[in-house]
């Protein structure tokens, strides 16, 4: 079993000013460290509010590198895991994104910043509360245009396929089928693979054509179990 300390919960008391200073230096810290290296996801991540996507008892330690609970069976991942996830991805201005599992939304709005006018960002979420909150979350911080959809996202969302980068923000037994077909030709994929309340292997596919993918494992990973017809 691998597990992550979750903090206690206690009411808020960071100021605005504090939590710009926590995130400021968490980009910095990401950039030493080799997570983060695209201009554009810096920018997002220095503008967007980690601390707005989480529930008030556990805002303060919004830059902490642990995931945090959210309403519903869901958390936020852990700050370093989106540059993980988007670098690898290698997702950029004007792509079509597909994202599973909103979360809290904040990794769709982090994508929204880097795809920008010319792009789209879908993210599909299967528990209603986790999802009446990213949708809450995103339309109060501005990102109304990004698309929030109820229902089983290891589907894929066939209405707005296909996409030019996709990810699985929960751990699948393997890259689920729709997935792989609603991926365009050149377009990349990533998610967690493996046993679920484990470690799993972070797969980036790269779709070279109509029927081939090539597979890589980034990282070592720790994710809650996808649900759904693809998942546990
Ligand atoms: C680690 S959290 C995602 C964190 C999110 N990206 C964020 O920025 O807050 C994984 C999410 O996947 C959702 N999930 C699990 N199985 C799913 C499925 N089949 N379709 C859509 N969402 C799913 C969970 O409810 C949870 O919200």
């Amino acid at each position: 079993m691998y597990g992550w300390a979750i903090p206690p919960p206690k009411p808020p008391t960071k100021t605005p000013e504090e939590f710009l200073q926590e995130r400021l230096q968490k980009v910095a810290e990401l950039e030493v460290r080799g997570f983060l290296t695209s201009p554009l996801l810096k920018a997002a991540m220095e503008k967007v509010p980690r601390e707005d996507f989480i529930p008030p008892l556990y805002r303060d330690y919004a830059y902490l590198e642990v995931p945090l609970p959210l309403p519903g069976e869901a958390t936020i991942s852990c700050p370093h895991s989106y540059p993980l996830f988007y670098e690898a991805l290698g997702l950029g201005a004007g792509d079509r994104f597909l994202e599973v599992g909103a979360g809290s939304g904040y990794g769709a709005a982090l994508a929204w910043e880097v795809v920008g006018e010319a792009g789209l960002v879908v993210t599909v979420e299967i528990d209603p509360e986790t999802h009446a909150f990213a949708w809450d979350n995103l339309r109060a911080l501005g990102y109304g245009r990004v698309e929030v959809v109820l229902g089983d996202g290891s589907l894929g969302y066939p209405p707005r396929a296909p996409y030019d980068r996709i990810c699985f923000t929960a751990a699948a037994p393997e890259v689920p089928p729709p997935l792989l077909a609603q991926l365009a030709p050149g377009g990349h994929l990533i998610g967690p693979v493996g046993r679920p309340h484990y470690v799993q292997d972070l797969v980036l596919i790269i779709r070279q054509d109509t029927d081939k993918f090539q597979r890589t494992v980034v990282e070592t990973v720790a994710y809650i179990p996808l649900r759904g017809i693809y998942g546990f």
